[in-house]
């Protein structure tokens, strides 16, 4: 990416390079954003807690006591509403430790094959360390679980989530159609709104 020498520049405490893509896309030339290996960072952030806020708060926490460097995290979970909220912070690891997406796929198909009810949502929040300051910013999409994987776009869930008003899974969808409708937009534009006021920019 080329950066501008006055563009705010953002540590983004992420090893998921689909999410930095995301990010970039969702934030436009706004600020410049580095994933934690294009900073040169080589560790994984652990996700302890029970909560998104929690957890996006330890990983960005992490980033800027290693580097001193404004920066920001996200995390992400996806609620379905038949599971009461689950897998929700444990969507990383819902088919166990170290899963794939598709054996997380696997077991949420297996959960809910008894439900008609296939409401679920994806939730975001954004941790950003700036100048020493946290700040936290949400992003929510409605949408439903799919009886069926479709399609190879994205990446965790996206095969089998329909967002509210599309009639595609996000894995079917260009990554311009997904910014459309993504919890990971909606937090980012929070995350603009904010720094816009803060430094002043449009
Ligand atoms: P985390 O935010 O990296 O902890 O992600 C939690 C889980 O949700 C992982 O399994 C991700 O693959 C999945 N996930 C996060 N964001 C998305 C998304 O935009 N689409 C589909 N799955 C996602």
């Amino acid at each position: 990416m080329i950066m501008n020498s006055s563009m705010l520049q953002l540590v983004f405490a992420t090893n998921n390079q689909h999410k930095v893509d995301e990010m970039r896309t969702a934030i436009g030339n706004f600020i410049g954003i580095m994933g934690l290996k294009e900073s040169g960072l080589n560790f994984e952030i652990p996700e302890p807690h029970n909560t998104l806020e929690k957890n996006a708060l330890e990983k960005s926490r992490t980033v800027y006591v290693a580097t001193g460097k404004n920066c920001f995290s996200e995390d992400t979970g996806l609620a379905v509403h038949f599971l009461n909220g689950e897998p929700g912070v444990r969507s990383a690891r819902y088919a166990g430790p170290g899963s794939s997406a598709a054996a997380n796929i696997d077991r949420l198909l297996r959960q809910m094959a008894d439900s008609r009810n296939r409401d679920a949502e994806f939730r975001t929040v954004i941790s950003l360390i700036l100048e020493g300051n946290e700040f936290i910013f949400h992003g929510i999409c409605p949408g439903s679980i799919t009886r069926q994987p479709r399609g190879n776009a994205g990446f965790g869930y996206d095969p089998v989530f329909v967002p509210n008003g599309a009639d595609k899974t996000f894995a079917e969808m260009s990554p311009e159609e997904k910014n459309i409708f993504s919890h990971r937009r909606k937090a980012a534009d929070e995350l603009v709104r904010f720094l816009q006021i803060t430094h002043g920019k449009n």
